[in-house]
């Protein structure tokens, strides 16, 4: 299939995430030769832009070494853009003779990916459907969040998408999938008997997932203030990650196999862990909103609302706990904790597995619990927290740590980014990091009722300072949930 020639479609060509992420993820592909030989690359949008006006905006998140400029000069050269509505059949229709004209009619495949706000999502996939579908080839769609705002409008697009195509063909992206440590946790927790052993309520007392950023919404207060922090980290990147800690082992590591394992499907019967959980209640929710730190620096001095693109009353949560409870065999009683959060006082992505308390301790009270953690970023890493003893002539324990922190043990790693990894997967047509249609309903069931209560509510946020861990009243919901400190997380 190498020589049949690719066309990557992007939709929204001229904003802001094809400037920042796709653009600049196909150029690193397209430089480390990672795509099939005769891809071509097509941006489409409203604005009427030259192609190097888009090379003009997209250039500098490129990361382009001096050496690389032939290289470069061949990508660009693989480039075309075309301006057109989104709504307009026509234009998609002169859209599809210019894909046409580019491979001369040949056989060619097609991927659109629609870096779009949803409210195109609807007219561009039908004309896309209606006009552009690759007449000899596969054509594949890529869709980025947000998947609707709730259960009945995500249920909608569903809908609307699966009248359009067939499951294999549309690529749902979460980004957090495609990166080290989240396809990391499958490995370690099939690939080793020790955990393979100890991974259940019996051994383990708390699952503490988080995802902590250190700058406020960054110029997108308008989007944000619209969905809030629970649906634009927590519902998906979170729970997903919920997801493959707490799974059982699929049958095999294929794609259909592994996304079996996170719902039911008609394949497969038993207890899965999506249908396992029970929707979120409001009495396991920590919800914050950042303020202004009057002594901090540049942005750490504006609170959410100063946000010109925000409304002064707005009471979106920035930051959110919630506790999600697993009813199976395997997990009941674990509480998996969820954390998420803008302007806090650091950038940490990471699941931190909290093992129980050593049954009848000899130890005199001092033995801490151990703990697995897998630090998703920045700087992966896997480690275990131990007890043993303090070198030397004393017979104290001493809590160290067993550390697989990745700089270390490989020299001049460099780890794909999450997108190369998936738009690579999207060319192989390997569906295994993307979310299935059955998947998304499941992840909208369980946080739908709590987001309804919240906004039905008018809940007000508690407010946390910029730069800080966030509300203290998060510490006490840990705590209550059988997550004992040995630090500060
Ligand atoms: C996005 C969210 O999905 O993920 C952003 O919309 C968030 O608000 C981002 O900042 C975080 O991604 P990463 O890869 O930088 O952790």
């Amino acid at each position: 299939d190498s020589i049949t020639p690719h066309i990557f479609v992007i939709l929204g060509a001229s904003g802001d995430l094809a400037k920042k992420k796709i653009y600049p993820t196909i150029w690193w592909l397209f430089r480390d030769g990672l795509l099939p030989k005769n891809t071509l690359f097509v941006g489409y949008a409203r604005s009427k832009l030259t192609l190097e006006e888009v090379r003009g905006k997209c250039e500098s998140h490129m990361m382009v070494k001096g050496a690389e400029q032939e290289k470069l000069e061949e990508f660009w050269g693989a480039n075309r853009y075309f301006h057109g509505s989104y709504d307009v059949r026509r234009d998609f229709e002169f859209l599809n003779q210019e894909l046409e004209k580019l491979v001369k009619g040949n056989r060619a495949n097609r991927i659109f990916y629609l870096a779009l706000p949803p409210s195109v999502f609807q007219p561009v996939t039908t004309n896309i459907k209606h006009t552009c579908m690759a007449p000899r080839g596969w054509s594949r769609v890529i869709i980025e969040k947000p998947f609707g705002k709730d259960a009945t409008s995500s249920a909608e697009l569903s809908h609307h998408l699966a009248s359009l195509f067939k499951e294999e063909q549309i690529y749902r992206i979460d980004h957090y999938l495609g990166k080290e440590m989240v396809q990391n946790l499958m490995s370690l927790r099939f690939g080793n008997h020790i955990f393979g052993l100890s991974w259940n309520r019996q051994s383990i007392a708390s699952i503490l997932i988080s995802m902590k950023e250190p700058f406020g919404t960054g110029g997108r207060g308008g989007y944000f203030d619209e969905f809030g922090i629970i649906r634009d980290v927590m519902q998906n990147h979170l729970l997903q990650i919920l997801c493959l800690a707490a799974m059982e082992k699929p049958c095999t590591a294929s794609a259909d196999d592994i996304r079996d394992e996170k719902v039911v499907s008609p394949k497969l019967l038993d207890v899965k862990v999506l249908r396992s959980m029970k929707p979120i209640d409001l009495s396991d929710v920590i919800l914050g909103q950042y303020v202004g730190d009057p002594e901090g620096q540049g942005e750490a001095k504006e609170g959410y609302l100063d946000d010109p693109t925000v409304p002064k009353d707005s009471r979106t949560p920035t930051y959110a706990m919630a506790v999600c409870r697993i009813n199976n065999e395997r997990w009941d009683g674990v509480p998996f904790i969820l954390r998420c959060g803008k302007a806090l006082n650091e950038r940490k992505a990471e699941v931190r597995i909290q093992y129980r308390d050593v049954p009848g301790d000899i130890f005199k009270g001092e033995t801490k619990r151990n703990e697995l953690v897998m630090r998703v970023q920045p700087g992966e890493a896997v480690y275990m927290k131990l007890m043993t003893k303090k070198p030397g002539m004393t017979f104290d324990l001493e809590e160290t740590e067993l550390d697989m922190t990745y700089s270390a043990k490989y020299q001049n790693l460099k780890l794909p980014d999450a997108y190369e990894r998936l738009i690579l997967d999207v060319f192989c047509g390997s569906q295994m990091h993307f979310v299935r249609t059955d998947e998304l309903a499941e992840a909208w069931r369980i946080f739908t009722p709590l987001l309804h209560q919240i906004e039905q509510s008018n809940i007000k946020p508690i407010p946390y300072k910029f730069g800080s861990r966030g509300p203290i009243e998060a510490d006490e919901l840990l705590a209550r949930n059988d997550f004992k400190y040995s630090g500060t997380y």
